[in-house]
């Protein structure tokens, strides 16, 4: 194949290929897989979200992949736009028998948030999950708890976007409708009862910790954090820089410090973001160094005090038994993670209140 010449020259001269030809081949593979990675782009990509001051380092890292992630209940939201009212148009205060809430809605409006309610909350069972004689066009009774139940949520969810604007508009306009929890579920996904003590032959610290529990976040901290912070107003402080040695009155003890990282453990998982999302890790005790988010989740610490203390334990004795907790027959109260879901906002930052203005104030609806 070769001359005879190379042939001979080649029998003299033996050379050792095998180095040479490892070193092309390597360095060849690292040149191919460079310009995939150019052409392509790195398979496992991550991006950032600053949080806090520039060059401290705090930022929320994420796969690309992950961000992009959409929340697939967003695909089946619904919404219809308002009618605008005509002047001098019949109220259904006027039209109907038994309007206590909805008195201003004109009566296309009324209709329209009926229909939107029902593909909120009760898609399958229809307009007969909170009317009883919705066949026979009889809508006025409230012989059914869940038409009770769904006034009071009306009066909720006006409330949150009436007065808690500064949280649930936070960033951009988003606010809150029944699917912001309910997601096309009669039952909201995480709600959550009392369990303590979590079991009932022991008293006292150990009752409610070292137990997996899902308010625990399934790990030994206390499942107790979600009711004394989030519905009986304890002070969330545990932190500064004072020795704990002389351990005076009033002074914070272990367990405090435990509760409060379960909470903290709580609010990371709703919101699928770590604790430098909200705090500065140097610094935890400190305001003056927190994240843009921290406010917006102080606010959301009072707002669902708020919901579960004026809203939803008062409907305790509406619901039958098997709605009630298994502990303690308590009412279902709401927490972050009932609106968050695991999202940094909920339905990733989908405006559902623009459309609704009847959910959005306690007044009369404000259309334009
Ligand atoms: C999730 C519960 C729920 C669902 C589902 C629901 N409604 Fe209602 N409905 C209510 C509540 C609560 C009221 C009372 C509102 C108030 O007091 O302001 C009401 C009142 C009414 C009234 C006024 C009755 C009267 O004379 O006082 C009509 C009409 C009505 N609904 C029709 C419908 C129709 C039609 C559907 C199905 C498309 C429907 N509703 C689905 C909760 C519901
Ligand atoms: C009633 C529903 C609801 C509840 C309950 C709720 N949130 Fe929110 N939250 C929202 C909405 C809606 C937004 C989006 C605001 C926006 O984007 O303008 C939001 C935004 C936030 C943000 C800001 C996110 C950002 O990108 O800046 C933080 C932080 C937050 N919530 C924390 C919490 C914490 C902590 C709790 C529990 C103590 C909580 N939320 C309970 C509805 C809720
Ligand atoms: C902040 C979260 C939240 C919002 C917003 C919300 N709900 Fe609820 N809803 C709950 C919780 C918590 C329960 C109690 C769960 C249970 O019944 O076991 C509940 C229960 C209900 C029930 C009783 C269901 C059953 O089968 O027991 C109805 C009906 C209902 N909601 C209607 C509505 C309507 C209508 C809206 C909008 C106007 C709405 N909800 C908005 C949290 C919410
Ligand atoms: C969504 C925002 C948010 C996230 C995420 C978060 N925190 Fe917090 N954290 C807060 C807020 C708001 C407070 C203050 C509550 C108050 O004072 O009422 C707080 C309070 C604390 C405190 C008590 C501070 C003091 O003054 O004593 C500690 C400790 C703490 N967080 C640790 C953590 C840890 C650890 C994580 C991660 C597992 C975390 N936090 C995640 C918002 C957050």
């Amino acid at each position: 194949m070769f001359p005879k010449w190379f042939s001979e020259w080649n029998a003299k001269n033996p050379t050792d290929i095998y180095k040479p030809a490892i070193i092309v081949g390597v360095a060849g593979s690292a040149v191919f897989l460079a310009a995939l990675f150019v052409s392509w782009g790195q398979p496992l990509a991550t991006d950032s979200m600053q949080t806090g001051p520039r060059g401290t380092g705090m930022k929320v890292a994420k796969f690309e992949l992950e961000l992009d992630k959409p929340d697939p209940t967003i695909e089946d939201y619904y919404t219809d736009e308002p009618f605008i009212p005509e002047e001098g148009e019949e109220l259904a205060g006027d039209i109907y028998e038994n309007v206590q809430v909805l008195g201003d809605l004109t009566d296309a409006n009324f209709n329209r948030l009926m229909n939107a309610m029902t593909q909120w909350v009760a898609p399958e069972q229809g307009c007969a999950y909170c009317h009883s004689g919705a066949d026979d066009g009889e809508y006025a009774d409230d012989d059914l708890y869940t038409k009770v139940v769904a006034r009071s949520m009306i009066q909720m969810t006006q409330n949150i976007n009436e007065n808690w604007d500064g949280h649930v508009n936070a960033v951009e306009v988003v606010g809150v409708n029944c699917y912001t929890c309910h997601r096309g579920e009669n039952v909201p996904s995480d709600i959550w009862f009392r369990i303590d003590p979590v079991n009932e032959n022991t008293s006292g610290w150990s009752a409610v910790q070292n137990r997996a529990t899902a308010q625990s976040q399934f790990t030994s901290l206390p499942s107790d954090a979600l009711e004394q912070y989030l519905l009986n107003y304890e002070t969330i402080a545990v932190h500064d820089l004072e020795s704990r040695v002389q351990n005076e009155p009033g002074d914070p003890t272990w367990q405090h410090t435990e509760r409060t990282f379960s909470l903290m453990n709580y609010f990371s998982n709703s919101l699928g973001r770590n604790c430098v999302f909200c705090h500065n890790s140097r610094a935890f005790y400190d305001g003056a160094q927190v994240t843009p988010q921290w406010a917006t989740a102080s606010l959301g610490i009072q707002m669902v005090q708020e919901l579960n203390n004026d809203y939803l334990v008062p409907l305790e004795g509406v619901y039958p038994p098997e709605r009630l907790g298994p502990l303690h027959a308590d009412a279902p109260k709401a927490a972050c993670k009932t609106c968050h879901k695991g999202y940094q906002r909920p339905l990733q930052g989908t405006n559902v209140i623009t459309d609704w203005p009847e959910l959005a104030t306690s007044g009369p609806p404000v259309y334009e």
